[in-house]
Order: C-alpha cells, then structure tokens, then sequence
C-alpha cells in the first residue's frame, strides 16, 4: 500500500492548474451512454474513479479510452444493460449509470451500492424517482432490476424531499430521452449537475432550469455525439487553497471557476487571507496568522458551503487564532478525518453534527491513515503546514479525487513524495 511523506514547514509559492472536475465527470461520462454515438471529453481526469467509469462503460459494450486528458467514448454499440457487482463496488457513484442504462434500453440490473466511509447512502430517492417515471424495480438477493414495461420512460413531476446530487442526476439521464416532460422540485443546483446539462444539451437534450431548483427536461427522440470540456474541480480548488491558507505563502489558481467556488472563497477570506479572483484565476496570499471563522460554518446544499470542503477547511484551521464551528449537515459519518488531526496536535471536539475547533500554535507530523477522499486531503494539508514529517497512509482515497497530487504541491514548494 502506497504513502505519502509530507514534511511540513515550507511556505508555498507559485502556480497551479486546476484540474477537471470528477464529480462532472463521472456522470458526464454515465450520460454518454445516451448519445448511442461517439463523444469527446477534454479535461478528463486521470483518476481512479474516472477508470472505474471507464471499466463500467466497457463492460457495457462502449470503447471508451483515455489518453491524456481526452476520453473518447464510442457509445452507438452499447446494448448492456448488466453493471458487474464488482465495478459497482469499485465506485459508489456507479449509482450514476443507473439512469443512464435506464434511459438507453428501458432496462437496467445492478447490486446494491452499499454504505461507504461517509455512512450509510441510500438510494431511495432515486429509486422512487425512477419509478414514478414507469420503472418497475425489484430486488433479490442483492441484485436490483428496473424495467420499463414500455421499453422507455414516461415523463413525471418529481418532487425530491432533499436536494440529491445523483438523484437530481439520475432523474435527468433517464429523462432525456422518456415520452413526455418531467419536472423535478427541489432540485440539487450543484454546478457538475450544470456541467452535465450543459453536456447533455450539446448531444440535443432539451433541459431547462438546471442550476435552479425547478428543473424541466423535455424528452427527445434521439441525442448525437459532441465535443466538450468538463468544468474545474472546485473541490480540488478548495483544497489546495486550503492548503496555502495554511501552510502560508501565495499562490495562483488557474483554469479555476470562480463563481462556483464562491460559496467557499467567502469563508475562507474570512480568516484573514487576501483573495482575488478574476476570470479564471484566483490568487491567494496569507501573511500573518490565519483567523478562526466567526460565524459557525454549515455545509448546505450549493450554493451553501460545500460539504466536500468541510474537512479540508478543518485542516487550515486547526492553526487559526481563536475558535471556528462546523456543522455537517449532508452525510452522518463525515467527521472521521478529525482522529488523524487530533494526533497531530489539532484540539478538536466532535458533538454530533457540530464539531469546535480551538486553533492550536501549531501541528506535528504523525503517522495518519486517510479514512476517505476528502479526509485524506485534509490531511494533507494539514501536514503541509505542519512542523516535522506526516506518513499519510491509505492513499488510494485521496486517489480517487487528486490528479497529480504530489506534483502539484510539489510545484507549489512543498515537500511531498509518494512511496
Ligand atoms: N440521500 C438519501 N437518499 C437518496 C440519496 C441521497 O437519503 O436516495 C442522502 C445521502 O445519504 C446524503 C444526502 O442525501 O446524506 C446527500 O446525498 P447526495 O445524493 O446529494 O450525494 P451524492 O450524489 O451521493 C455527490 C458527490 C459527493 C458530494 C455530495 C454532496 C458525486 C460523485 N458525489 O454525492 O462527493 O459530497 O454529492 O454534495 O458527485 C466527494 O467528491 O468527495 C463526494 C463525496
């Protein structure tokens, strides 16, 4: 199992390239699937859920490769409609096919995803969706089967009782091309369901409202194959931000996207940092000590904070002056990274959804395990602004969402490597 040696202490300098947003992504290439003809993705990151998707789409009968940051996916000979239990436990996001297959050949098999290391992930509400759109779905032993007794979907008004991501995602793949308009309530207004829209609609889907929380797709009888450019991670963004905030120093954001990482850049300036964003670059300076966060920080559906940067704000302010409060309020189990910051030296107290970080001087390195994606991130940037040397282990999280991890914190001068 592979690690990385982070020795904190250095200042961080420079600039960086932002690289494309897997949660994009992944349903982008899902929604291929629909186009039954041969798709371009540029700025697709090598990274080991975007692999996963790209086994899922193969076993399904696509060629799907990626050379660099291009993928071409040749979807117009894919008749399965099976996801191997194996793939989908390689990936929860496999949940994403799910519409797609769905929407494609009115049929549909795969296993139960499961919970992951953020608690238990239901899919209920995607599965009430589909159903309302004409599905009927079954399960045994495991294994879930939906079948559209009309070989295609019908349209629906769907009102979701919380704004899901994969659901609000879900519902559009297989509606694309149902009989009919469907109107989804309460929509998930994340930015990668726009880029997913945006993609989807260069193939000739006919989809309004995303970004709102009223969306209404119009089925069609076909889609074509298009050129497109995913959007930039604005997790990955976060992150590495994050991590100049608290290491100190001054950095350069390109291929950023400004306006979707609002929501993050508001609380972060808070603690003293000097940001300025313009186009697609943002730039970072932290002179002196960082600042808690005065009001207490709640993860939100966008454009609320976002969740996925919960544990990486954590990090930097394990070092602030003063005391910053989260609230995690999307996933019940996403407090575990706090375990690794407490052993290097952060004071932090968990109290059910709320967690209180006192700011300490400073951490030390220690040897920490990633409990997941984000997590692990968090640690390592926490490790970065650390005094001593942090063995991260378990890598194979931070895998999943980083592309180029070390190298990049490498050009920004920290010291990192991989063994
Ligand atoms: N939920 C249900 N029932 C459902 C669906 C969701 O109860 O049928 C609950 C979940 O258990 C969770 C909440 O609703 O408590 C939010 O889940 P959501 O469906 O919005 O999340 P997701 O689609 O599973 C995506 C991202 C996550 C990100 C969340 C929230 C992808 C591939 N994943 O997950 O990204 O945290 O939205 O923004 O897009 C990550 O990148 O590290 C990551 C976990």
């Amino acid at each position: 199992m592979q690690k990385f040696i982070i020795t904190g202490g250095n200042r961080l300098s420079g600039e960086i390239e932002l690289q494309g947003s897997k949660n994009s992504t992944l349903p982008i290439m899902a929604a291929a699937i629909l186009a039954k003809d041969k798709c371009v993705l540029e700025s697709c990151p090598n990274l080991a859920d975007v692999y996963s998707a790209a086994r899922i789409l193969n076993s399904l009968g696509c060629k799907c490769s990626l050379v660099g940051n291009r993928a071409e996916i040749d979807s117009s000979e894919a008749e399965g409609s099976k996801i191997p239990e194996s793939l989908m436990r390689e990936m929860r996001s496999s949940i994403m096919f799910m519409g797609a297959i769905l929407g494609r050949t009115g049929d549909c098999i795969f296993s139960v995803p499961g919970g992951c290391e953020l608690g238990p992930r239901p899919i209920d509400m995607h599965l009430a969706a589909l159903s309302k759109m004409g599905a009927e779905i079954s399960s045994c032993g495991g294994e879930i089967s939906c079948h559209m007794p009309k070989g295609k979907a019908h349209g629906a008004r769907i009102s979701l009782s919380f704004p899901s991501v994969g659901a609000t995602e879900n519902i559009i793949l297989c509606a694309v091309l149902a009989e009919g308009e469907t109107v989804i309530n309460n929509a998930a207004r994340e930015p990668e369901i726009c880029d997913m829209c945006r993609f989807l609609r260069s193939c000739g889907a006919k989809i309004k409202g995303d970004g709102e929380s009223r969306i209404v797709v119009e089925g069609v009888e076909k889609l074509h194959g298009c050129e497109y450019r995913i959007m930039p991670d604005r997790i990955a963004g976060a992150t590495y931000l994050a991590m100049t905030a608290a290491a100190g120093g001054a950095m350069i954001l390109k291929n950023a996207c400004v306006a979707e990482m609002e929501p993050f850049i508001s609380v972060l300036e808070q603690t003293g940092c000097f940001i300025c964003a313009a186009e697609n670059r943002i730039y970072l300076r932290r002179g002196g000590r960082l600042k808690a966060v005065r009001d207490r920080i709640r993860t939100m559906p966008h454009p609320g904070f976002p969740t996925d940067a919960q544990a990486i704000l954590m990090a930097a302010l394990a070092t602030a002056d003063g005391t910053s409060v989260f609230e995690e309020n999307i996933f019940d189990c996403r407090y575990r990274h706090t375990d690794a910051l407490i052993k290097m030296g952060a004071d932090i107290q968990v109290m059910g959804k709320a967690a209180v970080i006192r700011g300490v001087n400073r951490l030390h390195g220690a040897d920490v395990e990633a409990t997941d994606l984000r997590g692990g991130a968090a640690m390592a940037v926490a490790a970065v602004g650390a005094e001593g040397t942090t063995r991260i282990s378990c890598i194979s999280h931070i895998d999943r969402g980083y592309e180029k991890f070390e190298n990049m914190i490498t050009s920004l001068g920290g010291r990192i490597i991989r063994e």
